[in-house]
């Protein structure tokens, strides 16, 4: 097999593009190892964003202009303790604070063995959103998740290795997936 190419937020834009998801997208290749997010990117996302549940985002690769990863964004609030909120030096009366939150993340099976880092540049991309986007209109501190521990335990180590951390308030309560956070602007 031959070596994998190594993808950064530098070197992403000479082999992958952005673009949202809309009608002319070929989605039928997309096979994710986890059949649930292959079913949702087919069957629920476009359906989703004309309802405003979701936006989803599709990473194409610019030779094949197929789809190698997807994302689905969605607005969120987490619930910080107060040592949490110390942490991050949210002086503020209310637990509540505004995020957006990565609703499904997904890398192609046939890319993720050309490709690593796929993973990690879709956090980059939707943190670039969170910041660059919808931060001109309305506030999110967090990039936040709902790691899905249950089809795979590892995927908390790649959230973790990606700069996200458990929340506490919600630990425990959902064994399935595990709460977590991005600090957009630590
Ligand atoms: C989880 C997923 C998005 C990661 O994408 P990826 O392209 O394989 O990840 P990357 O190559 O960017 O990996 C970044 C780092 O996380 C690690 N990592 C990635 N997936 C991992 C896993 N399942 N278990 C442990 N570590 C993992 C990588 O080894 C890498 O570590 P390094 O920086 O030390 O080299 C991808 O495996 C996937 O689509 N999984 C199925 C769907 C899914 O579980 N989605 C998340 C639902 S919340």
């Amino acid at each position: 097999m031959s070596a994998s190419i190594v993808i950064t937020e530098n070197n992403a834009g000479k082999y992958f593009r952005l673009m949202r998801l809309d009608a002319s997208a070929s989605i039928t290749a997309f096979e994710c190892r986890i059949g649930e997010y292959t079913d949702y990117l087919k069957e629920e996302a476009l359906r989703a964003q004309v309802d405003h549940v979701a936006i989803t985002w599709l990473l194409l690769e610019e030779t094949s202009g197929e789809i190698a990863a997807y994302m689905s964004l969605i607005t969120d609030a987490v619930k910080l303790s107060t040592a949490e909120k110390e942490l991050h030096r949210l002086d503020y009366p209310f637990k509540t604070i505004p995020a957006i939150k990565i609703g499904k993340l997904a890398v192609c099976e046939a890319f993720r063995q050309r490709y690593r880092g796929l993973g990690r540049l879709m956090i980059y991309q939707a943190a670039q959103i969170a910041t660059d986007n919808v931060n001109d209109y309305c506030a999110a501190r967090f990039l936040t998740v709902d790691a899905d521990i249950e089809h795979d335990p590892g995927v908390l180590a790649f959230y973790e290795k990606t700069g996200f951390v458990p929340n506490t308030e919600l630990s425990g309560k959902h064994r399935k997936t595990l709460s977590m956070r991005l600090d957009l602007y630590a």
